[in-house]
C-alpha cells in the first residue's frame, strides 16, 4: 500500500446496539415527528412476530404503521415499483427497512423513488448522481439476520427484470437516519440461513479488505468482522439461542457491510448475476464460490493472508492454510460443493461470465478477469468448488 497516496473516508450512520433495541424504535420516530412508517419486508420475514408487532408498539405512540410485504428473496425493479405506489398512496412520511438482505434492500430502494416521477435505472450507481435530489424519506434500517450488512448504506441490490442483471442502485444524499442492531431478532434465524448470512458476512470481510485502496478505516473494520466471525459463526449454530454469539456476529456483519465500502470482489460479481438468473440465496452462493475465488486472486493477495488468518483463527497461516481453514469451516457448515447443487447449469456459464464481467464488484477486485477466466471460475464452482 502507498501511504504517499491522499484518500477520503466516510462514516456511516448512527448505529444502535444492543439486545432489545427495537423498542426503542417508536420513540426514534416520535422525536422526529414522523407518523406514517411505512414498513417495508421481504416475503420470508412477514410472518415473524416481532415485525407484526412493530405496528402495535407504534400504535401506543399515535405513530401509524403500514407493512409491506412483498419484497422477494432477490428483489425485482417490479416490487420496489409496487411498494413506491403504496408509499404514496398510502402518505406516508418515513421507511423502515426491516428484514434480511432483501428486505433492507427493497426498502432502501423504495425510499430513493418515493415521492418522485424518476425511472428506478437512474438511481444505478454506474450513472452519473443527479445532485438536485435532496427530499428522500427518513429511512430506518433494521437487520434481522447476521448477515448482509445493509443497514448502513443506502445502495441496494436490484434484478432487472428485462435485462435479467442485478444492479446496484443508490444515491448518495440517501443515508439511513439511524440502523437498529438488535440480536434478540436474530435468534428464530434457522440453521440454515444463520450459516448462509453468515458466510455472506464472511465473503464481505474477505473481498472487501482484499480490495487495492487505500482505507485503513475499512480495513481495521473489516479485520474485527473476521475476528468477530471466526470466534462466533460455528457457536451460533451449535448454540442459536446464545445472544452473545448473536450480537458478536449481528456487530461482525454490520462491520463487514462498513467495510465493503471500499468495494467487493468476484464472489459477488458472479454471485450477484447466479441469484439474478436462478433466484439462488445470496449468501449460500458466495459460499459455494469464495474457494475458487481465493484461488484466482491468490497471487494478489497473499501478502493480506496472514493478517486474515490470524483474524479468523487467532494464529498466523499462509495461503495454503487459509485455503484449508476457511474449507473445513464451509464444510462444518454444510455448504454444497458445487453450483450444480443449488441448481446452476453448464448452458449459462457463457451467460454468467458475461453479466458478472459488468458487475461493479468485479472492477475492485484485486485480480481482473478476462471472459474465459470468469468462465473457468464459473466451471470450476459448478463441478466441485473446493
Ligand atoms: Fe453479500
Amino acid at each position: 500500500m502507498n501511504y504517499l497516496n491522499s484518500a477520503d473516508w466516510t462514516y456511516p450512520v448512527p448505529i444502535h446496539y444492543g439486545p432489545g433495541r427495537i423498542s426503542e424504535l417508536p420513540e426514534m420516530l416520535r422525536r422526529k415527528n414522523l407518523k406514517r412508517p411505512l414498513i417495508v419486508t421481504d416475503q420470508g420475514s412477514s410472518d415473524l412476530p416481532f415485525i407484526k408487532n412493530i405496528s402495535k408498539e407504534l400504535d401506543k405512540k399515535g405513530i401509524h404503521g403500514e407493512l409491506f410485504d412483498e419484497i422477494s428473496p432477490n428483489p425485482l425493479d417490479e416490487d420496489v415499483l409496487k411498494g413506491k405506489l403504496i408509499y404514496e398512496q398510502g402518505n406516508n412520511d418515513s421507511i423502515i427497512s426491516i428484514g434480511g438482505g432483501s428486505g433492507m434492500d427493497g426498502g432502501k430502494a423504495i425510499s430513493l423513488m418515493a415521492g418522485r416521477e424518476k425511472n428506478i435505472w437512474d438511481f444505478n450507481y454506474e450513472n452519473s448522481v443527479d445532485d438536485n435530489l435532496t427530499d428522500f424519506p427518513p429511512l430506518f434500517c433494521i437487520p434481522t439476520t447476521a448477515g448482509t450488512g445493509a443497514e448502513t448504506e443506502s445502495t441496494s441490490m436490484i434484478t432487472n427484470t428485462v435485462s435479467g442483471m442485478k444492479l446496484c442502485i443508490w444515491h448518495p444524499k440517501q443515508k439511513p437516519v439511524a440502523a437498529i442492531l438488535d440480536p434478540n431478532l436474530t435468534l428464530s434465524l434457522p440453521q440454515n440461513l444463520t450459516a448462509w448470512t453468515g458466510v455472506d458476512a464472511l465473503v464481505h470481510a474477505i473481498e472487501a479488505y482484499c480490495v487495492n485502496s487505500l482505507n485503513s478505516v475499512a480495513d481495521g473494520m473489516a479485520l474485527e468482522a473476521l475476528r468477530l466471525i471466526g470466534e462466533n459463526l460455528k457457536r451460533v449454530i451449535s448454540e442459536p439461542d446464545r445472544i452473545e454469539a448473536r450480537g458478536a456476529m449481528l456487530i461482525g456483519s454490520c462491520l463487514a457491510g462498513i467495510s465493503f465500502l471500499k468495494g467487493l470482489g468476484l464472489v459477488h460479481a458472479i454471485s450477484h448475476m447466479v441469484g439474478a438468473v436462478y433466484n439462488t440465496q445470496h449468501g449460500l452462493t458466495n459460499a459455494i464460490l469464495l474457494p475458487s475465488i481465493l484461488k484466482f486472486n491468490q497471487s494478489e493477495i497473499n501478502h493480506k493472508i496472514n493478517n486474515m488468518h490470524f483474524a479468523m483463527f487467532s494464529k498466523p497461516g499462509n495461503f495454503a492454510d487459509f485455503y484449508e481453514n476457511i474449507s473445513n469451516l464451509l464444510d462444518e457448515l454444510e455448504i454444497p460443493k458445487s453450483l450444480k447443487e443449488i441448481g446452476v447449469q453448464e448452458d449459462k456459464i457463457h451467460e454468467l461470465a458475461i453479466k458478472s464481467s459488468k458487475d461493479s464488484a468485479a472492477f475492485t477486485n484485486p485480480r481482473q478477469a478476462s471472459i474465459d477466466e470468469l468462465k473457468n471460475i464459473i466451471h470450476s464452482s459448478l463441478v466441485g468448488a473446493r
